[in-house]
């Protein structure tokens, strides 16, 4: 594994102090051997890329929470990977479930976007989880494996270093209620064998991190599990401290 990535998705909440408050931290102490992202609305990250820049943190990169496939055109209100990537990105998360549940969004929609990213030089951050009714139902994993089987080109043609998988149980999200560090290893392992299937190689190096309800509080435990290699992070996320201290919570320097 490269070094875990610890990523902030502020969905349509945050300001510039926020990124200001979270970079002086990091500034300060370092996020000691792992990878930070920053993911603002849109409007923010031209103005956090270069407050990244300046703070020269290492590992600490700033990235969009989604994008449209299409390179160009009539598409309002819509923003191209090429953009994001113009915005000084270096990522962008795509597959989100808010996207899929609110937006629309298909497996296939996952797929192309994820392409597209790649083609602007971003690493993709490919979401995917299963709500409540589907873990109970017991398809967790039938459910993981059809929201990855359209990235299977994307996956067989990757190096491993250009995604992180992102296992977000969408009945984690926002409930305070995490999968526990045992569950969400084994999705996890799930995640990875599934890649493996296209890339082995690319498998082995890519970040699976896990994303729902992650906190000060339970950080360490979710770290500790091999094959989780880091967070994404929502709501902890919009407290500059409750992020620097899972950002110090695991994952020795
Ligand atoms: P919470 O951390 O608020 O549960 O959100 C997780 C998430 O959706 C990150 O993308």
């Amino acid at each position: 594994m490269t070094r875990p990535l610890i990523a902030a998705n502020w969905k349509m909440n945050g300001d510039l102090a926020l990124a200001e408050a979270v970079i002086a931290g990091l500034a300060e102490g370092g996020g000691g051997g792992v990878d930070v992202l920053l993911c603002p609305p849109f409007v923010y990250l031209r103005e956090v890329a270069r407050m990244v820049r300046q703070a020269k943190v290492t590992g600490l990169a700033v990235g969009a929470q989604n994008l449209d496939y299409h390179a160009h055109g009539a598409f309002t209100g819509e923003v191209s990977a090429a953009m994001i990537a113009d915005a000084g990105c270096e990522y962008v998360i795509v597959g989100h479930s808010e996207r899929r549940a609110l937006f629309g969004e298909s497996d296939d929609d996952v797929a192309r976007k994820a392409q597209a990213a790649r083609g602007a030089g971003l690493a993709a951050v490919v979401c995917v989880g299963e709500t409540f009714a589907e873990r109970e139902a017991g398809r967790t994993e039938a459910v993981v494996e059809s929201q990855l089987a359209p990235l299977a080109g994307f996956f067989a043609d990757s190096d491993g270093g250009d995604f992180a998988a992102a296992y977000e149980p969408v009945w984690a999200i926002g409930s305070g209620q995490s999968a526990t560090p045992g569950d969400a290893r084994a999705v996890h392992e799930f995640i990875r064998r599934r890649i493996a299937d296209h890339n082995p190689a690319a498998a082995s190096r890519a970040r699976v991190i896990y994303g729902g309800s992650v906190k000060p509080g339970n950080a360490a435990g979710l770290f500790a599990e091999p094959g989780i290699d880091g967070a994404l992070v929502g709501g902890a996320s919009l407290a500059a401290r409750d992020f620097l201290s899972i950002i110090r919570s695991g994952y020795a320097d």
